[in-house]
């Protein structure tokens, strides 16, 4: 029999395509969704199995009944529930990545569960100056409440991992992919949308949703109990992907860099912006505004060399995600 597989977040963006995988690769799915979750998960460009045979349980990390019901009996639990600034206000957000992780936990300890594998962020890392790309032992003092709800909710897998439990976690950089209309669509738009006037000035570790994905599997069956990895995609400036994506799809990038004096001040700015017309503007405070501006590097090697991990450039994700971006534009 085929292995089970509880997933948190499996209505998201990250959590769809992991569930499409697990269902190919012919695990028993089970997956949270809260009353009001979209379970459609609509992605034609992308589908490549039916979403519907995922086991639903209703409820939300914050119901100790449905986690205890959803973990119970899982050989992996792909915790990957979370909110960030995009969607939340400071207080839920840390709610939910901080306090939704102990009760997942919670209702792994007390169940039979074989291993957890926890996605939080590269942006718990950051390099100190001394090389150019971050790696998982650079723990760097968090930025912004998401930062700081995800450092929080690792100290308590390592925990969980230090303490018995079995678990994992991975820190997956900036994603790409059909489904996701945050940082994909911002990062398209500057290579696609003639009317987009600008590229951000500093860069950003992309890699591909099904890298990621093959990552979380990964994990879950070679990473070592308590440890952590980085799953990161090529190391780009926002200048060398918008011209890589206009190239790709024949068009020309954004033209002007905003200067990072102007993010910096822009930041609070933005941050109106989102309020008053609910439209996402990167970036949204002023600590956030000056990491848009530098280059997030990350390394991959120990997930390479642990886990096997390997990552494609730009361009193989491309034409899922321009079909995806194609389509909802229409
Ligand atoms: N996307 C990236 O570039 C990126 C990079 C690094 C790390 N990550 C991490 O990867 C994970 C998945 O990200 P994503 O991009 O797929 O995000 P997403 O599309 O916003 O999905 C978030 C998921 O969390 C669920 N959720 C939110 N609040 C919840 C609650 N109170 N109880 C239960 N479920 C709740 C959402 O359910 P609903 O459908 O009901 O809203 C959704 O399924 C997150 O933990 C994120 O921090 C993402």
């Amino acid at each position: 029999m085929g292995q089970v597989a509880a997933v948190t977040g499996a209505t998201g963006f990250l959590g769809g395509h992991l569930c499409e995988r697990l269902l190919a690769e012919g695990w028993t799915v089970r997956g949270l969704c809260r009353p009001s979750s979209d379970r459609r998960l609509e992605r034609p460009a992308s589908r490549s199995s039916d979403l519907a045979e995922v086991a639903w349980y209703v409820g939300d990390c914050f119901d100790a009944a449905t986690l205890s019901s959803l973990v119970d009996g899982a050989d992996v639990v792909f915790h990957l529930a979370g909110v960030g600034l995009w969607s939340a206000d400071p207080e839920t957000v840390h709610r939910v990545n901080r306090e939704g992780t102990e009760n997942v936990l919670e209702a792994c300890r007390d169940g039979d569960v074989g291993r957890v594998v926890f996605t939080s962020t590269a942006g718990t890392r950051r390099t100190n100056g001394s090389s150019e790309f971050a790696d998982e032992d650079d723990i760097a003092e968090p930025i912004g409440a998401y930062q700081a709800s995800k450092a929080a909710a690792e100290r308590l897998l390592d925990d969980y991992a230090a303490t018995g439990g079995d678990a994992v976690t991975v820190h997956p950089t900036s994603i790409v992919g059909p489904g996701d209309d945050s940082f994909t669509t911002q990062l398209l738009a500057m290579g696609l949308e003639p009317t987009m006037p600008a590229t951000l000035p500093g860069g950003a570790s992309i890699v591909g949703v099904s890298d990621v994905v093959d990552g979380l599997l990964a994990a879950a069956a070679d990473g070592e109990r308590g440890e952590h990895y980085i799953l990161g995609g090529e190391n780009l400036t926002y200048d060398q992907a918008a011209s890589r994506i206009a190239d790709y799809a024949g068009g020309t990038a954004a033209p002007v860099r905003v200067p990072a004096t102007a993010i910096r001040a822009a930041g609070p700015v933005a941050e109106g912006v989102r309020a008053v017309t609910g439209r996402q503007v990167f970036p949204f405070d002023r600590r956030m505004a000056a990491l848009a501006t530098q280059r997030l590097f990350y390394s991959s090697q120990k997930a390479n060399a642990e886990l096997g991990y390997e990552y494609e450039p730009l361009e193989s994700h491309l034409p899922e995600t321009l079909a995806w971006y194609r389509d909802a534009e229409t």
